[in-house]
């Protein structure tokens, strides 16, 4: 079929009419972001972006002239409508502000333009990850704003810059993914109704930290890795691309499990990925789409942000498999998992932390 079929912009005015109109203006701004990232990533070595921008962004990691530009696409292509009330952004410290020529509304966008952009250098796919939330009013949003759980989200999405472009979209009504028709340069329906199934015997996790792992995902993993020949008596394969948005959509094609686990590797960090604007998106995409997202020891979507670029552990997939990590946490924290050591002494006891 030629035409006729379900643009992205179709499928949000539809979704949106009414209560979130505006939104549905703004997810169009975004798609329109996308595309003018895509188009350059798209390039490779003939962008001639590649390499670092000489800079170090808020996280203390290498700034690259493909994020700097990323994170102008995203501002650029929203800032002027009139639906938002502010952004964030993982290359901003802080909010970016909307300027005084623009109308105001009351929505707040927050993203990581291009997520995994070291992959970029090696032609693996990278991609871009969003949140919209809300403020009770039209105005100026200030960093407190953006402090609010994920259940609140009212859309999430990335887009994934991979052999295909696609931009998978929740609104609170399922997980859709579009691809990107380069001739026409709409993004089609080719995805409706995305589900995880429960039950996956393929596991995600960068093992070169197992060392600095917690007890419970050391158990997880070790029971993954002896298959056959240990508790769980089949085998598992693992992958690991090390860019989160590729990693997920694996999940969400054919289900699977990712951990970017607690460790102690850094102390001062609680995990490597950003609640805001990784974590919270990814969460309700998988929830929306019939899967599990949690830290080890609770829902990620109920965690109460108190910063902009809070760090958090995060496990996510097919629900089963996110529900037994749970339960070796659970397991670990009452010291059920060591029946020979007094409860009093077990780990986040009376006498620990
Ligand atoms: O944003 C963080 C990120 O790039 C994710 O996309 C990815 O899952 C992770 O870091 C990879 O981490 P590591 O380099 O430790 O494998």
């Amino acid at each position: 079929m030629l035409f006729g079929r379900t643009t992205l912009s179709k499928f949000v005015i539809e979704q949106t009419r009414g209560q979130h109109s505006e939104m549905g203006a703004l997810l169009i701004d975004v798609a329109a972001a996308v595309k003018g990232i895509s188009a350059l990533v798209g390039k490779g070595a003939l962008s001639g972006v590649a390499g670092s921008a000489a800079a170090i962004n808020v996280q203390g990691e290498e700034q690259k002239k493909i994020d700097v530009l990323a994170n102008e696409a995203f501002l650029r292509h929203c800032e002027w409508g009139g639906q938002l009330a502010g952004m964030a952004s993982e290359e901003l410290e802080e909010p970016f502000r909307i300027p005084d020529d623009y109308p105001r509304g009351r929505y707040l966008l927050v993203f990581d333009p291009l997520d995994g952009s070291s992959n970029s250098d090696v032609n693996v796919s990278v991609g871009s990850i969003f949140s919209i939330l809300a403020r009770s009013t039209a105005g100026a949003a200030q960093k407190p704003d953006f402090l609010r759980p994920g259940h609140e989200q009212l859309a999430a999405g990335y887009a994934i810059y991979g052999p295909a472009t696609m931009l998978v979209l929740t609104v609170g009504t399922g997980t859709h993914g579009f691809t990107l028709d380069r001739e026409s340069g709409n993004f089609i329906l080719t995805h409706p109704a995305i589900r995880i199934p429960a039950a996956t015997r393929e596991f995600a996790i960068n093992t070169s930290n197992e060392r600095f792992w917690e007890p419970p995902v050391q158990r997880y993993v070790g029971e993954c890795k002896a298959g056959s020949s240990g508790i769980r008596g089949v085998d598992f394969n693992m992958r690991w691309i090390a860019s989160m948005v590729a990693e997920v959509h694996r999940i969400l094609m054919r289900g699977g499990i990712f951990m970017y686990p607690r460790d102690n590797k850094d102390p001062a960090k609680p995990g490597r990925l950003r609640l805001l604007y990784e974590a919270n998106p990814m969460a309700m995409l998988v929830e929306q789409a019939g899967g599990a997202a949690s830290t080890g020891r609770g829902r990620i979507l109920d965690v109460v942000p108190d910063a902009l670029h809070q760090r958090l552990p995060v496990i996510l997939g097919s629900r089963e498999e996110v529900e037994r990590l749970e339960r070796y946490h659970h397991e670990y924290d009452t010291g059920a998992d060591r029946p020979f050591v007094s409860p009093l002494f077990a780990e986040r006891s009376l006498f620990r932390d």
